[in-house]
């Protein structure tokens, strides 16, 4: 077993031998723009490091990382489309730097790269890959419409938002984790458990993307700080300020959900103070912690070695203090 670091190097080495200069420049450009911008390489890198606690061999499972990643990166490319997002990883974001229409073909072109990179594997570890890919990838879109359809509804709940954020966020994570189980020959049972683990994490994950999305520094964030306010999501953050706010702090933050003023700053603040006031922000952090340790329960049933455990323990740990 490797260091994160180590591992997260392996794939920048694979990508760069992805080749991307390819006709038509306009469709492959955007492609090579989104990949070559970095990120934290969170999802490959635990396809690795699963490849490796199951006994593989990491390289083997180095198809499976970049399709993850080509896949991960699709989504981005689509969704900051769908939320209007200007900047990804400090920069533009591909529909900005181009325009609409690129940034739905390049993408669309990233969804059947990521499926030709299993080619390579025999027929019955594709199959395997293939299937947990496609229903993979469907939750996303449905969480993904989930995600939309909450922005114009006022009475969404708590359980719904955690349905939400499981399927556009959490299955891609658990999935990252199972591939690198399958590429090792895992047992199903331990496939299981390790898709348990990283579905939990992932949860935590993304209420930690909403949080940070609210009260990140926006000189390191990377993306829009307070774009979800402007999109009027339904966060974590926006559901707890809701239950816990007295009725006319329930109306202002309903009302400030119902606008979309030119200069959205005003707007932002006035949010975030609701979000504060009402110790919805404190509670999102305390349920980061909640899901992470959810995850590491899953780890009790893994017959792996106490010692990969607790790697796989630190790296969720990590996970909950990053600031991008
Ligand atoms: C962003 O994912 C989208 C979410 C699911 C929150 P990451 O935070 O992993 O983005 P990069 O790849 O590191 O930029
Ligand atoms: C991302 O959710 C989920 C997918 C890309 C499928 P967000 O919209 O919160 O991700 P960011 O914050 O733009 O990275
Ligand atoms: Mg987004
Ligand atoms: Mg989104
Ligand atoms: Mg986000």
């Amino acid at each position: 077993m490797q260091t994160t670091a180590f591992y997260q190097q392996a794939i920048e080495d694979y990508l760069k031998g992805y080749k991307l200069e390819k006709e038509p420049a306009s469709l492959y450009d955007p492609i090579h723009y989104i990949l070559s911008l970095g990120g934290k390489r969170l999802r490959p890198v635990l396809t690795l490091l699963t490849a490796d606690i199951f006994g593989g061999n990491y390289q083997k499972a180095m198809d499976a990382a970049l399709s993850i990643e080509v896949f991960h990166n699709f989504s981005l490319v689509h969704d900051d489309i769908m939320d209007d997002a200007p900047l990804r990883r400090g920069q533009a974001t591909v529909h900005e730097k181009w325009d609409l229409n690129t940034g739905i073909l390049s993408g669309d072109a990233m969804l059947i790269m990521a499926y030709q990179l299993f080619e390579n594997y025999t027929p019955e570890t594709f199959q395997a890959l293939a299937k947990l890919f496609s229903k993979t990838a469907l939750e996303v879109c449905e969480g993904q419409q989930y995600d939309m359809d909450f922005a114009t509804r006022d009475n969404v709940t708590l359980a719904e938002y955690l349905k939400m954020i499981e399927y556009k966020t959490a299955v891609l994570v658990g999935a990252a984790m199972k591939m690198g189980a399958i590429v090792a020959g895992a047992p199903e049972k331990d496939q299981d458990h390790i898709y348990k683990f990283g579905l939990n994490l992932g949860i935590a994950f993304q209420i930690q993307d909403d949080y940070l999305d609210a009260f990140g520094d926006p000189k390191t964030f990377g993306k829009q700080v307070g774009g979800d306010i402007i999109e009027n999501k339904k966060t974590y953050l926006y559901l707890k300020t809701l239950e816990f706010s007295d009725e006319d702090e329930k109306l202002e933050l309903k009302h400030l959900f119902e606008i979309s003023p030119k200069n959205p700053s005003e707007k932002i603040e006035a949010v975030k103070q609701l979000f504060e006031l009402s110790g919805a922000a404190k509670m999102t952090q305390k349920e980061i912690q909640n899901y992470t340790t959810k995850a590491f329960e899953c780890l009790e049933n893994l017959s792996i070695s106490e010692d990969k455990k607790q790697l796989l323990k630190t790296f969720g740990n990590q996970l909950m203090t990053r600031k991008v």
